[in-house]
């Protein structure tokens, strides 16, 4: 059996996760990775990883299901679970930022209209500022959102700007920086601590940064 599992977002940082995960020691055949299997065992043994749409990870590793997670900040801003986070990975860098169609105007408007996959992120950012908002929850494609008139403007990622550029988007202003995080499980931070500690060495040997 395994000593760790391992719980890794799938989507944007899944290939940086695994790249970093391979430097560090911990690799998954090539072919194992073609596969559609969820689990999957590394080359060594030593560690097996699950992969879960990145709002799972932090639900999967409080839960103790898996010991580690890597995940984005931004989801974990959005999550409400009770994890440590040893480490800040300096993969899937982007930015969280509001967003408008070009040329839009938001000032005049009363109470403005956000569409978001992050409510509580939105809620934070315009309920520190005293602005009025109403928050309408989407599950993507959240761009669309301002083209169509569902909403005056948008709070989500930013990474090369490609999806605003192309749809008539511009950056109004940034509410914070996302990468990568690793997570881990309190208990497993306790009962497996040899076996965290080697895996999180292996990762800052790997290239991170160390945590905030
Ligand atoms: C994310 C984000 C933006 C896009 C930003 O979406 O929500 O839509 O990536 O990347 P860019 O600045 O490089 O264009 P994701 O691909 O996760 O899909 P989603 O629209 O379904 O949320």
């Amino acid at each position: 059996m395994a000593d760790l599992t391992i719980a890794v977002a799938k989507g944007r940082l899944q290939n940086e996760a695994l790249a970093l995960l391979a430097r560090a020691g911990a690799e998954v055949s090539a072919a194992a990775l073609a596969s559609r299997r969820l689990a999957l065992d590394d080359e060594s043994g030593r560690y097996r990883f699950i992969f879960v749409k990145p709002t799972d990870v932090p639900v999967y590793v409080e839960h103790g299901i898996a010991d580690c997670g890597i995940v984005g900040r931004d989801v974990l801003l959005e999550s409400s679970t009770d994890l440590l986070q040893p480490l800040t990975l300096n993969i899937a860098r982007c930015r969280i930022v509001v967003a408008a169609r070009h040329g839009a105007s938001l000032r005049d408007l009363g109470m403005l209209r956000v569409a978001t996959k992050y409510p509580r992120i939105t809620a934070a950012h315009f309920g520190a500022g005293g602005r009025p908002v109403e928050i309408i929850e989407l599950s993507g494609s959240v761009e669309l959102a301002p083209v169509l008139g569902l909403a005056d403007c948008i709070v989500d990622l930013v990474e090369t700007g490609a999806t605003l550029r192309e749809n008539g988007l511009e950056e109004i202003e940034v509410i914070g920086e996302s990468t990568a995080r690793l997570v881990v499980n309190r208990a497993s931070y306790q009962l497996k601590a040899a076996a965290v500690a080697a895996l999180i060495a292996a990762l800052v040997r790997a290239g991170i940064t160390d945590g905030e």
